[in-house]
């Protein structure tokens, strides 16, 4: 399939497009050497040159120098997205850039935008023939995709009425971190970790995606959103997803995105009746940041209302209740203004049977295999060893990956993102009924919180989060292993 294609870019000038997109856009520009051109699209009234001039700070911002041709290949204009007239505009201007830059009309339209726009773009583009190109088009969209199911099914409908689905690249940005990319090859190309990856030999799994920072200038957005809707939602479940997914049958997009949807569909629901023994919810209070200095609590942040519930802190427990992981519990957790900035998974194995010989090995913990996804980037497989200084006892040892160690450069995951969607490989985007299946399993716990209305558990900036977090593993006689950054 031809490659070469423009972007429209809704959102132009808004942050996600400063902070990642046009540093995303300059770096696979510079490698692939495709013929492309973009075409930002936003309210201000900017011309090329403003524009261009914006591209290059955000660009330079992230200590790299910005070529010139790139900023020749981008251009602006300037749209309110409800005001039907403007589209023929910007199809004129699509079909000058096309012929320009010999795009055979392969079109992507990205819409870095709040959710409430998407139906109405989407629409305004069928009306404008926009969409209706000699080549390919294609949709990429943010999250949220929706506040439930409810919604996400008006909007995914909407959005169908223009699209088809396998032209809609939803993307989740954790699936673009080459860590996460990594999963599938390490279970399913090392026969000696997929043979064990199983109830017979897996304890537990624990997912922590923690982070320093707190609410920052998103107050609006969070504060209707909370934690169990920003990350869990999308990010901790697609990691669940891949963690725990067949084998697919064949390495190709369907096939991958079936496996995931059937974990989806695996997961055991919270009701009622679980949970208070599944869910715990925290908020941050004040405490301390990592360099020393002092945060304060949540409620106490600007535009945010001084007795807010929202959660900033969620640990769940999750079964999937399947025949490889019946029993196995997978413990996920993420927060805000937590100790550290880290992402990993661990697989904790069972333990070798006590007898009597390694009764006495006061000192000998469970295997554990980490995949380190972020800051650090690699695997770490913890053992025991003899010690050699305390004869009766082992010495914990790890034998690591460090990712960096043998990929000198390593892609940012909206560069890999942008890549694939250009590409039409839409593998590391996710489909419309995962997404559903997630919101089908989010839903059941906000309705269950909303009946049995437990307290929110506060916690000190710069912990790991509640002590209701750590009773959630204790109960089951473990503890969250520590992390490693
Ligand atoms: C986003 C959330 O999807 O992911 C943010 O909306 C969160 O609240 C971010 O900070 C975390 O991403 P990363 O890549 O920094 O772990």
């Amino acid at each position: 399939m031809n490659e070469s294609s423009s972007m429209i870019l809704f959102g132009a000038t808004g942050d996600l497009a400063q902070r990642k997109l046009y540093p995303a856009l300059h770096r696979l520009y510079k490698k692939r050497k495709k013929p492309f051109a973009m075409i930002g699209v936003a309210r201000r009234p900017y011309n090329h040159e403003t524009f261009r001039e914006m591209i290059k700070n955000s660009v330079e911002a992230q200590g790299e120098t910005c070529d010139q041709s790139f900023l020749d290949t981008c251009f602006y204009f300037s749209l309110d997205v409800q005001d039907t007239e403007n589209y023929r505009g910007l199809k004129e201007l699509a079909e000058k850039v096309d012929l320009d830059f010999g795009l055979y009309g392969n079109r992507i339209f990205y819409l870095a935008l709040a959710p409430e726009f998407f139906g109405i773009v989407t629409n305004k583009l069928k009306e404008s023939g926009l969409t209706k190109g000699n080549g390919w088009k294609r949709l990429v969209i943010e999250k949220p995709f929706g506040r439930d199911l409810e919604s996400a099914e008006i909007l995914n409908k909407e959005i169908r009425s223009s699209f088809e689905e396998d032209e809609i690249y939803r993307i989740d940005h954790y699936l673009g971190k080459d860590m996460i990319q990594n999963i599938q090859v390490i279970r399913f190309a090392n026969p000696i970790f997929e043979s064990i990856w199983n109830n017979h030999h897996i304890a537990n799994v624990q997912i922590t995606s923690s982070e320093t920072l707190g609410v920052e200038e998103r107050a609006s957005y969070y504060d209707r959103t909370g934690a169990l809707m920003d990350m869990v939602q999308n990010h901790m479940l697609q990691m669940v997803a891949l963690t725990a997914m067949e084998p697919p049958s064949r390495m190709v997009t369907e096939d991958i995105r079936d496996e995931k949807v059937k974990v989806l569909r695996s997961i055991r629901p919270v009701d009622v009746s679980n949970v208070g023994d599944l869910i715990v919810r925290g908020q941050y209070g004040s405490g301390t940041l990592p360099n020393g200095l002092p945060a304060i609590a949540y409620r106490e942040e600007e535009n945010i209302s001084r007795d807010s519930e929202t959660d900033t802190y969620v640990a769940a427990k999750l079964f999937i209740d399947n025949f490889r992981w019946a029993g196995v519990p997978f413990y996920i957790r993420t927060g805000k203004r937590l100790k550290t900035k880290s992402t990993e998974i661990i697989i904790q194995f069972k333990e070798a049977p006590a007898n009597p010989y390694f009764k006495t090995f006061t000192n000998m913990k469970p295997n554990l295999l980490v995949i380190h996804v972020q800051p650090y980037e690699g695997i770490t497989l913890k053992l025991n060893a003899k010690n050699f200084a305390h004869p009766m006892d082992t010495l914990p040892i790890k034998m690591e990956f460090a990712h960096t160690d043998e990929f000198n450069t390593t892609s940012e995951a909206y560069e890999r993102l942008i890549s694939d969607c250009m590409r039409g490989d839409s593998t590391n985007f996710t489909r419309w009924d995962e997404v559903a299946l997630s919101w089908h399993y989010v839903d059941g716990i906000k309705e269950a919180l909303k009946k049995k209305n437990p307290p929110l558990a506060f916690y000190e900036s710069g912990t790991m989060g509640p002590i209701a977090a750590d009773d959630l593993l204790a109960k089951d006689g473990t503890i969250w292993w520590p992390l490693s950054q």
